[in-house]
């Protein structure tokens, strides 16, 4: 079994806390999945042990009721069993914006201070510590870092603050012996993973990239939170140099690559659009030009990759690794501490280090002429 945490009961976390459930009752051949199974754990091996939120919806609920908490939406898809997790209050620190507070109006519930919750949770013995926090969390996931650090559960960073990317923090979980993953989730089927297959294949073909622009408008907190564009630095940062990265000289077409949240559309909901365009410059400098629209259920899209990064960490901390291991994170996410040219190579990488290690992971999904150094 692997004892999860979760840091922030949004979209996300009702969504991952459901898939939980709907493959452990799936059996048989599960659909949907990157990998069935990660390091001898499938994904029914996951349980939410340990839940922390800020908001007075959700603080002092069963985790059943409170990820249908307003403002949450995704519905309920699958009946669940009693948890036995009640939200325990969080720190607040930057975690709410001012434009946020009706949205995630902080509960009176006295914040703990960083022991206590570095105590609990050892006390829960939890594995992982899984940060979904609205972006421009700054110091908030810093404070959860440093819990996860110091308690020796390993950090799953989903959101665009540069932890497992930034060696002053890698340094702090190796001090710790805790391992930390990110940064940034990376989108199952999302529009990063779209975008930097598209700017692969065309450097693969031959071609140049002129300008790229990838538009996203989506209906649920994580767009309305973004709205502030005080805490969008981060994240242009991430989604950019994850398409740049592709590219051989990634700094030479920063300024011509453009990728960001750009629109909340109420009711779109948890529907997210993204429109990528591309210009390229083609044979004897013919243009060509792609312009594609994508549609996604976007807390669906997280949590495939949640599901696979939380046993992936486990996997790792039961064979002792621990710091910021750079290949582990390549594939997973927008801005990893090792970023890759393409999701073929990432992959590879990470077969590659886990036979080493004897973990195993199934089913591969690349020819294994790829990833067989033998
Ligand atoms: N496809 C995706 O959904 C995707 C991809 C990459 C990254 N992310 C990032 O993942 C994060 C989570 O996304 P979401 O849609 O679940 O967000 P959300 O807005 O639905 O939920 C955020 C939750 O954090 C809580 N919170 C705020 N401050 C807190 C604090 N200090 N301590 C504890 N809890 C606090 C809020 O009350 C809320 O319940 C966001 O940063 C998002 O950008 C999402």
């Amino acid at each position: 079994m692997i004892r999860v945490g979760i840091v922030g009961v949004g979209n996300i976390a009702s969504m991952f806390v459901q898939s939980v459930e709907f493959y452990r009752r799936s059996g048989g051949e599960p659909r949907g999945l990157i990998h069935t199974n990660v390091g001898g754990y499938s994904v029914g091996d996951i349980k939410v042990v340990y839940a922390v939120d800020v908001s007075k919806h959700k603080v002092g609920r069963d985790l059943k009721e409170a990820i249908f908490a307003k403002p949450n939406q995704v519905p309920k898809l699958v009946e669940l069993p009693e948890t036995g997790v009640v939200v325990r209050m969080g720190r607040v620190l930057d975690g709410v914006a001012e434009h946020m507070v009706e949205e995630f109006p902080p509960s009176s519930a006295p914040q703990p201070e960083l022991e206590e919750l570095v105590d609990e949770v050892r006390s829960y013995s939890i594995d992982v510590l899984a940060n979904l926090l609205p972006v421009g969390s700054r110091e908030a996931s810093r404070f959860y870092a440093e819990v996860a650090a110091k308690s020796g559960a390993a950090f799953v960073n989903c959101v665009p603050e540069f932890i497992a990317s930034d060696p002053q923090y890698s340094s702090l979980f190796e001090k710790h012996g805790a391992l930390v993953l990110g940064d940034d989730i990376k989108g199952q089927i999302g529009a990063t993973a779209v975008h930097r297959a598209l700017a692969s294949l065309v450097t693969t073909r031959g071609g140049e990239i002129v300008e790229s622009y990838q538009l996203n408008v989506g209906g649920n907190t994580d767009f309305k939170n973004m709205l502030d564009l005080g805490r969008l630095d981060s994240k242009k940062v991430s989604k950019t140099m994850a398409v740049a990265a592709t590219q051989p000289n990634p700094d030479t077409v920063l300024d011509r690559i453009f990728a960001g949240p750009s629109g909340y559309i109420p009711f779109l909901g948890n529907t997210k659009v993204s429109y990528i365009y591309m210009k390229v410059s083609g044979f004897m400098g013919l243009p060509v030009v792609i312009d594609l629209k994508l549609t996604v259920d976007d807390k669906a899209m997280a949590s495939a990759v949640l599901v696979d990064v939380v046993r992936l960490a486990k996997a790792l901390k039961d064979r002792g690794i621990y710091g910021s291991p750079g290949w582990a994170s390549s594939f997973y996410f927008k801005h990893p501490p090792a970023p890759t040219r393409s999701d073929e190579e990432a992959l590879a990488v990470l077969y590659r280090e886990l036979e080493k290690l004897k973990i195993p992971i199934e089913p591969k999904r690349l020819p294994n002429w790829v990833f067989n150094t033998a």
